[in-house]
């Protein structure tokens, strides 16, 4: 099938990345793994032991580097909406995590756990549409903040990607009454066209439930 001048210029610009170059050299599933590659060097967040959970995991460059970094020691719990090659100390789920029932299994999951890192990747297909795309990502992301309260232990970590605009510093704003310290981190990996950013909330307050 023959492919349009843009999507031929996309496969191209993407396999000359050097990132996606990297990636097929070092193994990797995705070039994103570089993004996290580069928080973790600054921020530390990935350790053996700890329990974490991926959203929007596939095709699981986040989780590879995760296990690496756990060394057969902790549990990662991973979701998406496609599916994904299994991997060694990957707990898989396929899901829409914008649906209660992929979520409450993810929670059965965990059972008593309660979780060090809640990390995601999501982001929604992108329709070129600035007033579609912005609320489909903002979504996301809330329902990544949601969920991490739910599951988070005192002291624990959030990560996810979002992309600056319309309700985005509000976002942010309300994260700082709930986490002792909020960044907003730009990888080199991510393309600097985008306004895609990852958002790092540390030290989770935790609500007093008594
Ligand atoms: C940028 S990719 C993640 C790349 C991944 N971190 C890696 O390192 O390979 C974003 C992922 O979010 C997933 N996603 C988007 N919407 C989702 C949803 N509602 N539920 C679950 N996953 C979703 C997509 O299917 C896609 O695999």
């Amino acid at each position: 099938m023959a492919r349009s001048k843009s999507s031929q210029r996309w496969l191209k610009s993407h396999f000359d990345d050097e990132y996606v170059k990297r990636a097929q050299r070092e193994g990797y599933r995705s070039r994103a793994v570089y993004k996290l590659e580069e928080i973790q060097q600054k921020d530390r967040l990935l350790r053996p032991g700890m329990t974490l959970v991926d959203l929007g995991a596939a095709p699981g460059g986040w989780s590879q580097y995760a296990a690496r970094l756990l060394q057969g020691k902790g549990r990662i719990l991973a979701l998406d909406i496609l599916p994904m090659q299994p991997l060694v100390g990957v707990e898989f789920l396929t899901g829409d995590f914008t649906e209660s029932e992929p979520v409450d299994l993810l929670m059965e999951l965990l059972g008593d756990d309660r979780v060090d890192l809640v990390m995601s990747d999501m982001a929604p297909n992108i329709s070129g549409m600035d007033a579609v795309d912005q609320p489909r990502s903002m979504y996301l992301a809330e329902l990544a903040v949601d969920f991490a309260a739910n599951v988070l232990r005192k002291g624990g970590d959030l990560l996810f990607k979002a992309f600056q605009g319309e309700g985005f510093d509000a976002l942010v704003k309300g994260l700082r009454s709930q986490y002792q310290q909020v960044k907003v981190r730009k990888p080199r990996a991510s393309r600097p066209r985008s306004r895609e950013v990852y958002v790092l909330a540390r030290h989770y307050r935790a609500v007093d439930m008594s």
